[in-house]
């Protein structure tokens, strides 16, 4: 019988990325998948350290683990991510049952790990590969995609801005840009393969191509991306504000493919939080590309990060992003209590921020954004949108599922034939969360099938 593997991936649309580089790693090896804990002879944890709260659930299912190795001595655990990468070794020593640890760069070494797991349960065979690993980006890794209509593609690894409360440069390593030639090849395959949709992922895709010999930048690699045939949709995460050129706006204004949608993590709105984070900008700066981006790009919708209770940070502080949420009025926000992560800038500075305060701000933050979210949501009711169909519903199978090229999600009936298709739906109710509508067309512009 095949052995089986279960993956389980904390954290954000970098690590589900990488979840399926090792998917397709053990894939390849002959494994098979299971989503029973249960049933799996091989268990990866693919960890994230971005927030203490993602470490937390980590250590907890990898405590619950050991039970499941006593009963099962020959469960291979691999410990994958940014943990694996910070913690290393020393993982061993708190939990004995673990195998292998690896990091971001070196996914590549479980090929080698698996094909010559070792059969005994001797501690003596537990190994690392953590290494710095400047050629990972140059590498072709197999990757098993989890949908079959949008697909995720590295065009970058790593990140050089070390804001002063992300653990990323530290765990991720220097920023390091893909080939223009294999990120194309890569997403042609996806084209023939039947993908309609890509999102280019990196932790600061605006400097793309800094490093490379090629002569390249990331609106460039935007235009080449957009002639391929059969991609009707091009997003991208992350962008860094300070990053944010004139030449991509007028990108965004002038491909079609680029969906109408930016996510810029504008973090704080006060300038000195945002000085002693070391973004690199002011809130007026950041106000000024929203205003052009809008300009140039209308129905654009624009999505935040916001970090509350940063050290230092005093109410006044805080009340600038508040000010600034009303001002600018994001289609959407992920808001975060700040966390210390060990060996980063914010570690060292004055006036850490009570817990209670810090959940206060938070609630104020998220009522005030809810409030404006459903508010354009609403504005959406009576309108006929495109939507790109995924699949059927996660909660009722009866209703099938896509995205507005805004990001908004869309709920309609329709039939099976529909996903991978861009449908135009009348939108007919708003929801917190996403929008429900009647399907009115099968927009003529799919023809790559
Ligand atoms: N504490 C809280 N939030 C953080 N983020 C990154 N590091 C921290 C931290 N130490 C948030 C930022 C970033 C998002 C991915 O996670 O808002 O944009
Ligand atoms: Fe972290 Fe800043 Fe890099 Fe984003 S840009 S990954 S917040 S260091």
């Amino acid at each position: 019988m095949t052995d089986k593997y279960f993956i389980h991936t904390f954290g954000c649309q970098m690590n589900v990325h990488d979840s399926e580089k090792i998917a397709g790693i053990l894939s390849e090896s002959g494994l098979g998948e299971t989503d029973s804990l249960n049933e799996a002879d091989v268990i990866v944890l693919n960890t994230c350290s971005i927030r203490e709260k993602a470490e937390q659930k980590f250590y907890s299912e990898l405590g619950r683990l050991g039970a499941a190795k006593k009963n099962n001595p020959g469960l291979k655990i691999a410990v994958a991510g940014c943990i694996a990468q910070q913690k290393g070794s020393v993982l061993f020593k708190r939990f004995p049952y673990v195998d292998f640890v690896f990091g971001p760069d070196n996914i590549d070494n479980l090929h080698a790990w698996i094909n010559k797991r070792p059969q005994s349960t001797d501690h003596r065979a537990q190994t690392t590969a953590l290494a710095h690993n400047p050629e990972y980006h140059n590498k072709a890794l197999p990757v098993k995609r989890e949908g079959k209509v949008r697909a995720w593609v590295s065009i970058m690894y790593g990140c050089d801005n070390f804001c002063a409360y992300c653990v990323v440069p530290h765990t991720r390593g220097r920023e390091r840009s893909r080939s223009s030639k294999d990120i194309l090849d890569e997403i042609s395959t996806l084209a023939r393969q039947g993908f309609r949709e890509v999102t280019l992922l990196g932790q600061n895709v605006n400097s793309y191509g800094k490093n490379l010999p090629e002569k390249i930048d990331f609106p460039g690699l935007l235009g080449m991306i957009h002639d391929i045939e059969g991609i009707e949709r091009i997003r991208f995460v992350t962008s860094h504000p300070r990053d944010l050129s004139e030449k991509l706006i007028d990108a965004m204004s002038n491909l079609s493919r680029i969906c109408k949608h930016l996510h810029l993590p504008v973090q704080a709105g006060s300038d000195k939080i945002l000085s002693l984070m070391n973004r690199g900008y002011t809130y007026k700066q950041y106000k000024e590309k929203i205003d052009i981006l809008r300009s140039a790009v209308p129905d654009i919708a624009v999505t935040t990060d916001i970090i509350v209770g940063f050290p230092g940070e005093s109410e006044k502080d805080f009340q600038g992003t508040i000010s600034a949420l009303r001002e600018i009025e994001f289609d959407g926000i992920f808001a975060f209590k700040y966390s210390i992560r060990p060996g980063t800038a914010a570690v060292g500075l004055p006036d850490h921020i009570d817990e209670k305060d810090k959940s206060a701000r938070l609630s104020e933050a998220l009522d005030l954004q809810a409030g404006i979210t459903y508010a354009k949501n609403k504005a959406l009711e009576g309108k006929t949108i495109t939507v790109l169909t995924e699949g059927l519903s996660e909660t009722d199978k009866e209703k099938l599922t896509g995205r507005t090229s805004s990001n908004k999600i869309v709920n309609f009936y329709g039939d099976e034939s529909d996903i991978g298709r861009l449908v135009d739906i009348k939108i007919s109710e708003a929801k917190q969360h996403s929008l429900f509508g009647t399907k009115e067309a099968i927009l003529a512009t799919n023809i790559h099938e």
